[in-house]
This record gives structure tokens, sequence and C-alpha cells, in this order.
């Protein structure tokens, strides 16, 4: 079935534009009282999981002055001369899809007359059109980028800044949100199509950036600006406009607070696991209604979507409907969401998302909400385009997560789901078992007895079935993403069938069971794999699996909670791997946090 049948024309062209391919960026910008230089460079290292190839400043003044960089917002930092005091800039830190990562295209662009300065989180559609119209007027661009554009465009509108804005910011076609600042003007311009931006005013200045994390050191609301709307903002005025007026719209409070710098975000977040459990725990409670309930109980069709590790949090929803609830359900990546059979008013679908932000997720909802189907945002970030979008929101609560490889928030994504699946079977989750959960939680982060060196090859497994499958997925995943080594899942039923073929003495095998009932097939794999030369260590928190080795896991009576638990020691894997092998686990190379392209 192809896509357009799906979407319609119209959201289809709008969704799969090739804007969506290239807004991998953090945008922020600042005009105030205070040191603007240093509240940008504050925001973009806030911002740098969004992209981390170039970072770059423009600060404000009689005369712009542009400094930018390949590379990560240190490398910026180094460049930027002492002191020079300026009240207005804007800066941008990017996650190259196209174009090389050099400091020629970085952000942010200069106008032809070096009058305007703009950083932009997008791509034109109709760049060509734009470059040749320029080109008409003698103007060449001297990046790669279409960004560039913006700035000439802007310069050529002349006159009043905002009127400029306005006009270049609807010229555009595509995703064109973007910042600009002019010289001897002490505003920011801010203009929204496509990509998210925030903007506030605070005791000393006003502020604008891609997401709340940037700003909440220094605010406690913001207003989210929808498409097409632009804002002028001062030290005095954050005044936001549509179509020529000005309009007033409500803000919305962060709730969240900036990362603390510390030298290992990976480590941080999975230290503060259990703390995080308790907050989704009374943020879920509250928020679970018999309403939700019914409506789970009630639709024809239950999916359930989400991308990465948050689609790992998805099958796990899934197998706990089915076998709690008894309720269908599916799992999908929301990648491939659009391969199966159109939703209709029947389906409920609930989507899983740490940022509320991933562009596959969104395109998911999106086709979903079209479809007629009741839509439930399972997300981490309150003010998210997913949060807005859905119908109703599970708010997880877990605290801002900025390394890169999802931990606390898949967690929490686990706690929530389970939460759910009880709650459709007409149980809830008591506060002595969170209790238990989070004790055992705190036991597996202080032992982490699971890594061996003979673990940093690329002939590592692991192994599982049902909900131990799905967490040997997350392990799998989260070892590929921060370590670069071969890590792959498998059903243990399935090693049979194919992929035995792949062991010898040279492999490491995790087997995990976290059900007594599947210790039996279990063992029978391990005794496979060991005859075959595999070195296997089991991971259990159901008995023995006769493997080399077995680490333990806290006892924990509930079985479907056992999950949340087991996939600890594999996130400390990873982490150690990822760090004995001299790698950087919060920034991995060719990922970022956010994903918003499809
Ligand atoms: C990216 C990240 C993953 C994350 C996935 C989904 O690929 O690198 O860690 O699991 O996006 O992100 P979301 O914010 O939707 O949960």
């Amino acid at each position: 079935m192809s896509l357009v049948n799906i979407y319609g024309e119209f959201s289809c062209a709008k969704f799969l534009c090739p804007a969506y391919k290239y807004c991998m960026c953090g945008i922020v910008g600042y005009s105030g009282s205070q040191n603007a230089k240093a509240i940008v460079m504050d925001g973009l290292r806030t911002l740098e999981y969004r992209g981390y190839d170039s970072a770059g400043v423009a600060l404000g003044g009689d005369r712009l002055k542009v400094f930018k960089t390949a590379g990560r917002v240190n490398a910026l930092d180094a460049m930027l001369p002492a002191g020079g005091a300026c009240h207005t800039a804007i800066g941008h830190t990017r996650w190259a899809t196209h174009g090389k990562p050099n400091a020629v295209n970085a952000h942010p662009h200069l106008s032809y007359d070096k009058k305007i300065a703009v950083v932009h989180n997008g791509v034109l559609e109709n760049c060509a059109e734009l470059k040749s119209e320029l080109a008409g007027k003698g103007i060449s661009c001297v990046s790669e980028t279409d960004s560039e554009l913006l700035a000439h465009l802007l310069a050529l509108e002349g006159g009043d800044m905002l009127e400029a804005v306005r006009r270049v910011g609807g010229k555009a076609k595509g995703s064109a949100t973007f910042l600009a600042i002019r010289e001897g003007d002490p505003a920011v311009y801010v203009f929204r199509k496509g990509a998210s931006m925030l903007v506030a005013k605070g005791e000393y200045g006003s502020f604008a950036a891609s997401d709340g994390l940037a700003l909440a050191r220094y605010v406690g609301t913001a207003t989210v600006l929808q498409d097409d709307e632009y804002a002028r903002i001062t030290h005095d005025v954050c005044a936001i406009f549509k179509d020529g007026a000005r309009i007033f719209k409500s803000s919305t409070p962060l709730r969240v607070s900036p990362p603390k710098e510390c030298a290992c975000h990976m480590r941080a977040e999975i230290d503060e696991i259990p703390a995080a459990l308790e907050r989704t725990y009374l943020k879920v409670s509250e928020a679970l209604d018999d309403e939700l309930a019914d409506r789970v109980r009630r639709a024809k069709r239950v999916m359930l979507a989400g991308c990465g590790t948050a689609f790992h949090a998805c099958r796990y929803g899934k197998l706990l409907l089915e076998q709690m609830a008894g309720i269908c359900a599916e799992a999908v990546a929301a990648s491939e969401a659009d391969e199966g059979a159109p939703v209709d008013g029947d389906t409920l679908a609930l989507f899983v998302t740490q940022s509320g932000e991933t562009a596959d997720t969104l395109l998911a909802m999106k086709r979903c909400a079209e479809g007629g189907a009741y839509t439930v945002a399972v997300t981490n970030v309150e003010s998210s385009g997913a949060a807005l979008a859905a119908d109703k929101t599970l708010f997880l609560d877990a605290g801002a997560e900025v390394a890169v490889a999802a931990t606390k928030s898949y967690c929490c994504q686990l706690l929530a789901v389970n939460m759910l699946a009880r709650r459709v079977a007409g149980d809830i989750l008591r506060e002595e078992e969170l209790k238990k959960l989070t004790n055992g939680a705190k036991e597996c982060i202080a032992r982490c007895e699971l890594f061996e060196k003979r673990m940093l090859t690329d002939k590592l497994f692991l192994v599982g079935r049902g909900q131990d499958l799905v967490t040997a997925k997350e392990g799998a995943l989260k070892l590929k993403e921060i370590t670069y080594r071969q890590a792959e899942a498998y059903a243990a039923g399935e090693l049979k069938h194919g992929p035995i073929a792949l062991i010898d003495s040279e492999s490491t095998v995790i087997a995990l069971a976290t059900r007594e009932d599947c210790l039996p097939r279990m063992r029978a794999t391990v005794s496979e794999l060991r005859s075959r030369g595999a070195y296997v260590v089991g991971l259990s928190g159901a008995g023995d699996l006769g493997a080399d080795k077995t680490v333990f896991l806290p006892s924990l009576e509930d079985v479907t909670l056992r999950p949340i638990l087991c996939v600890l020691p594999l996130q400390e894997l990873a982490l150690c791997s990822s760090l004995c092998l001299g790698l950087d686990p919060d920034k991995p190379r060719n990922l970022a946090k956010s994903v918003t392209v499809i």
C-alpha cells in the first residue's frame, strides 16, 4: 500500500517532504541585560545532545560577530574571545545529514551585507527556486546549506525586520524554524515552521530555544510556538505574532530541571533510575483513569508504536496487555507503521517516546489521528509535539535524559505500560510492590557484576524468551549504540533454526531468564550453546541456568516487573564496555538523541 493511500495527498506531502530529512539541530537565542554569549553557550551545551557535528554563535551589537566550527560546543568555546560583552546572541548545534559538518556549513550564516545572522532548523523545499531568485539579483551563497538563503532573503527585504521575518518565513517552503539578529538591533527575531520552538520572558531578558531544557535554568514557563507564528524578543518583551497581528498565548510550565554538569550523563541517569521510577509511579497513577482503561478494553485494535528503545517498551507493553488483560495488541516500530492496515475509529494507538519529538513516531501518530484512532502518548516531555497532539498523555517525569542511549526513560516507560496493563486488567500496582522494585533497582545498580573483558567483542549474543527477548533486544541495542560492536539478540528457541551456526568458541552469550516457567527451555538452550563452545553467562531472576557463570537479579515476586531489573546490568555492561574502549557513551558517533528526521 502506498503512503499516499494511507496519509492522503496533503498530509503525505507535508510529512514526507525533504524538510524532515534535515532538521536535526538545536537552536537558542537570548536578548536581555545579561551576558548573551554566556547564556547562549550554556544553552548550546544543554542542547548538544540534539546534534554535535558543528556549532556556532552570532553575537549582536553595532557589528555582528560570528564564530563557528566543526566539532563540539567545547571546540566553539575554545575559539571565543574572552570578554566581548553583548546582550543579544543566537547559537546553533548541528547533526549533519546533508553537506559536510565543516565550519563553512555550520550556522549562523551571515547575509551578503553582513548585517543579519541566521540560525535555522529545517530545510527549505524551494531552495533551488530561492537560490535562483537571489542569483538573479547577483547574490550567491558561500556555504552548501539552504539556511544561508534565509539570511540573504531577510537582508533583501530590508525595512521593518519583523515584517521581513514574516515575509521570508512565509516564502520558505518545507521546514523553516529560524532565529535572526540584525546589527544595531537588540532583538532576536524568531520564526517557526516545521521544527519545534519555544519562547519565554524572564526577569533579565527573553529566550528562544528548540526545547525547554535550554530554558529551564532561566525561566519556569515558556510558550510553544505553532507553525507560521513568529516573535520579536527583547529585554522587555516577548511579543508573538501571526499574519501581521500580535497574538497572546498562554505559557506552559517547563517542569524539567536542566541536567547538572557531570563527567558522564549516562552514569548519572542510570543511578537516578530508582528515583525516576518513583516519580513515574506518582505521575502515571494520577493520569491513569477508568476512562482510559475502558477505551483500551473496548478498542477493536490496540497498537503500540515507538522507535529504538521506546519500541522495545512497546513490545513489552504488548506482551503485558495480552498476558495480564487478555487484550490482543500489536507493537510496531513507528517507522514501519504505514506498512500495516489503515487504522480507524475503533483503534487505540499508544505512542511511546522519551522526547515526544521523534519524527517517525509523530508521523505514525498523525496517521492514526487522521484515521480516527484515539491516541495516547507515553512521553517524558510534557510540552512535546507528541504530548500536545495526543488525546491523552501519560507523563513519565523521569527527569531530563541527555545521554543519547536511553536508560532511565526506558525503565520508566516499562513501568508506565505495566501500570496501564494492570489497570486494564482491573488491578493496580501497590506502593509496597513499587518499593520492592526500587530497592531491587538500587541493589542491581550497586552490584554491576556482568561486565567481563571478553565481552568487548563482535561475537556477543543475547538470548531470551518473551519479556526476556525484549530485554535482550534492548541490551543489544545499548551495546551497539555506545560500543559500536556487533551484539545480536535472538529468541532462544529460534537459535537452532539458524543463528546457532554463528556460534563457536569465540562467542559469548548472555542468556536471560526472569520467569521460572521458562527455566527448563532456557537451560536446554544454554546447554546447546555451551556444547558448541560458547561461553555463556546467565542473567537470571528465576533460577540457575547451568551457564558458565550466572548473575542473579535481586529477588522480586512480581514476574512482570523483573524486566525493569534485568535491563539494568545490560545498561551497565554497555556503559562499562564503552568506557573501556575509550569511547564517549553520552555522544556516540552517527546518533542523536532526538531524531526529528524520517
Ligand atoms: C533515537 C535515540 C534512541 C531513542 C530513539 C527514540 O534513535 O538515539 O536512544 O530510543 O531515538 O526516541 P524517543 O525520544 O522517541 O523515545
